[in-house]
């Protein structure tokens, strides 16, 4: 289910005179608060497939992040116990990761085909603790719509309506359920009322907010995310709790997402793999402060701290692995960027990556400590 993560290349679509609809973008929704109190600004981590684990969810954490989302976990991996279940379960993480048991509040996403099964994976999470309990019916990746999963559902509403009804027939009152959409499945008319069908019958059942992802099934990751679909949803909306995905790639885009399209919350994807500051950053510009850089020093205990957390969650060879990856989107807040992200595509072992460290983000070397910016 991993995707590839590219450079970011899209600027979301917003005609160029558009006015502001929300002109505090950095108060938080009392409504929020009252479905979940624990969080307290108004953006969250995504659900984000090979990346979003308890070690990226800690460290986002440790930067002000108030609420994050697993990645999508497959309803049959749930059940059917293994590997599958024991990265879900809080408890194991709580007992295996430093700090593990500060991975609240948390959501646990959900992604399958069957309402029966669906309802039954999210039962375990409940049981394991999960905070609130998300339906992921958005996710385009071609193996998931083929196996009638994730964003297959924005094509067939009754199916989807299924799920969700089981879901939360399966979740106890007091744990909120949400969905994860994208705009549609493609640009058809029949999605559009798709769309509207699923996203309405949601709250109908008693679902506390939905994530909206501004792109539609087909399109993918090309081409932006369509935050004017986000606007009229909200205009159309204004009772229900919306949250916003797509094109956030910085602390600024977070709140410039709010006060433009008047969703409630943002969803960070992309914009914090290897990028746990912009959390900090949006805390500053909640603050009334300029969002700084991080640090050459911080980047480093950072790194230091993201391998550690990697190597106690999924052991050494695991690690190697996926730090090289978060290494790589790491690299683009080092001042030689390019240089380093070579030397991250290099490592293949954890001796390699601490000299990456040692060469590279050494505050007492050559380099400036300081940050190309983030
Ligand atoms: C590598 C990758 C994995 C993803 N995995 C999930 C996932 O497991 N669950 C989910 O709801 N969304 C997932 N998404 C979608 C993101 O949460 C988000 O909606 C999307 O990337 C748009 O936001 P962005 O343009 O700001 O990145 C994933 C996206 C990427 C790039």
């Amino acid at each position: 289910m991993t995707q590839t993560v590219r450079a970011p290349s899209c600027t979301p679509t917003l005609p160029p005179d558009l006015s502001p609809v929300r002109k505090d973008p950095h108060v938080l929704d009392a409504r929020i608060a009252a479905v979940l109190p624990a969080m307290d600004a108004p953006f969250f981590q995504a659900g984000l497939a090979g990346y979003s684990d308890a070690a990226m969810r800690l460290l986002a954490r440790r930067h002000g992040c108030p609420l994050c989302v697993t990645e999508a976990l497959l309803d049959r991996l749930l059940l059917d116990g293994g590997k599958g279940l024991l990265k879900a379960d809080l408890h194991h993480l709580a007992r295996t990761v430093p700090d593990g048991a500060a991975d609240h509040p948390i959501v646990g996403q959900i992604i399958g085909t069957q309402p029966d099964s669906m309802a039954a994976a999210a039962g375990i999470l409940v049981d394991f603790g999960y905070d609130v309990i998300d339906v992921n019916l958005a996710c385009p990746v071609k193996k998931i719509a083929r196996k009638c999963r994730g964003g297959h559902f924005l094509a067939n509403p009754q199916d989807a309506i299924a799920v969700l009804d089981a879901v939360r027939r399966a979740v106890p009152p007091e744990i909120p359920t949400s969905v994860k959409l994208r705009r549609g499945s493609d640009d058809s008319d029949e999605s559009v009322d798709h769309f509207d069908t699923i996203f309405n019958t949601a709250y109908d059942l008693g679902y506390a907010w939905t994530t909206v992802h501004g792109r539609t099934v087909s399109q993918k990751y090309n081409g932006p995310s369509n935050w004017m679909f986000l606007r009229r949803l909200v205009e159309r909306h204004p009772d229900k709790l919306v949250f916003g995905s797509g094109d956030v790639w910085s602390a600024h885009d977070i709140f410039k997402m709010i006060a433009m399209t008047g969703v409630q919350a943002v969803s960070v994807a992309r914009g914090c793999i290897g990028n746990p500051w912009v959390f900090r950053q949006a805390r500053e510009l909640m603050a009334g402060r300029d969002p700084q850089p991080p640090t050459l020093t911080e980047q480093r205990r950072v790194l230091e701290d993201h391998f550690e957390l990697c190597l106690a969650e999924h052991g050494p060879r695991m690690a190697g692995r996926l730090m090289r990856k978060f290494g790589i989107m790491f690299s683009r807040h080092h001042p030689t960027p390019d240089t380093v992200k070579q030397q991250f595509i290099n490592v293949t072992n954890p001796d390699d990556w601490r000299r990456v460290l040692d060469d590279h983000y050494n505050p007492d070397s050559t380099v400036s400590n300081q940050s190309s910016g983030s």
